[in-house]
């Protein structure tokens, strides 16, 4: 299973043209995964350049540090919240650029065991780092109806949240959700579908979020930056729906605002319709750029 998991890294061309300005720098990825813009970065810079990658995920980091083999990486596992301590800790210097690639890898969500996907039965998971913290089923069995309606409508923008909370509700009264298949047929029972998305698309997604604390930790993004981006260093984020990059679009407008930062780019980079076709998962992808002035 392991050696056929892959990943392929979305506007990897564009980043490193736009993210790597020193050639003989110190970079972080955040959200290092398979090491897919690692090894592409790596290849395009100098033999005393650094990259410190970051994942919750200690099945990625174990995988990336094979796929990248490369001693200019160093891999921990740890939330990119983490960063700073972990820079101080390896006595670096500020650093010329980072990125975040936000959301799942595609690894993740093709390992049933992890409870991504509904397409596979497993446990109802989906933690990044499973070693902590509530799992989905653990949410969708406990919270009460009001606090999964609002999971459904804020992080999936779900329009039948209420509806598929207190079938929720009534469900697990008879017998707990347990597995991705549990709520998958659930919710093919209480939401029609329209078009091409399944209907357990936006629910599973909202569910992730929730239980990995995403959009909790993209909104801290400027503390982060702060502590690590040195004067003329820049942070690139990737974001793959609109609830993500609204909060990072606002968040660069705020940093933009104190005179310190730049924005890169005003306008959202999309992936290319060549990239598109050949990576279906690009096709929700967004890029933002920000660049430390002082
Ligand atoms: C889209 S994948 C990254 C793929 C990677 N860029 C590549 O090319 O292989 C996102 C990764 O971020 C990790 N992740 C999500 N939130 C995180 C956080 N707060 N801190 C560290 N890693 C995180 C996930 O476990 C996942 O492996």
């Amino acid at each position: 299973m392991a050696e056929t998991w892959q990943h392929i890294p979305i506007l990897a061309e564009e980043i490193a043209d736009l993210l790597l300005q020193n050639k003989s720098g110190y970079y972080l990825d955040g959200t290092l995964g398979l090491g897919g813009h690692t090894k592409i970065f790596l290849s395009k810079l100098d033999s005393n350049a650094k990259i410190l990658g970051l994942d919750k995920d200690s099945q990625a980091i174990k995988f990336a540090i094979n796929k990248v083999a490369d001693k200019r990486l160093i891999a921990r596992q740890a939330s990119y919240l983490e960063a700073a301590t972990i820079l101080k800790e390896l006595n670096w210097p500020l650093l010329d650029g980072a990125l975040f690639d936000l959301g799942l890898s595609s690894y993740q969500l093709d390992d049933a065991s992890r409870g991504f996907s509904f397409l596979k039965s497993g446990p109802l998971d989906m933690r990044f780092d499973n070693t902590k913290g509530a799992t989905a089923a653990d949410l969708v069995n406990t919270l009460p109806a009001d606090k999964l309606e609002y999971i459904f409508k804020t992080y999936g923008e779900e329009h039948n949240s209420k509806k598929i909370a207190l079938a929720i509700c009534q469900a697990r009264r008879e017998s707990p959700i347990k597995t991705t298949t549990d709520l998958k047929n659930l919710v093919e029972k209480y939401i029609p579908r329209f078009g091409k998305t399944h209907q357990a698309t936006r629910i599973f997604q909202a569910l992730r979020i929730a239980v990995n604390e995403e959009l909790e930790a993209v909104a801290k993004a400027p503390k982060i930056l702060e502590n690590i981006i040195k004067p003329g260093g820049r942070a690139a984020f990737l974001t793959f729906h609109s609830t993500e990059d609204r909060i990072i679009k606002q968040t660069f407008k705020e940093m933009e605002n104190t005179g310190y930062w730049r924005l890169v780019n005003k306008k959202l980079i999309k992936p290319s319709f060549e990239e598109i076709k050949n990576n279906s998962r690009s096709r929700s992808a967004g890029l933002r750029i920000i660049e430390r002035v002082l």
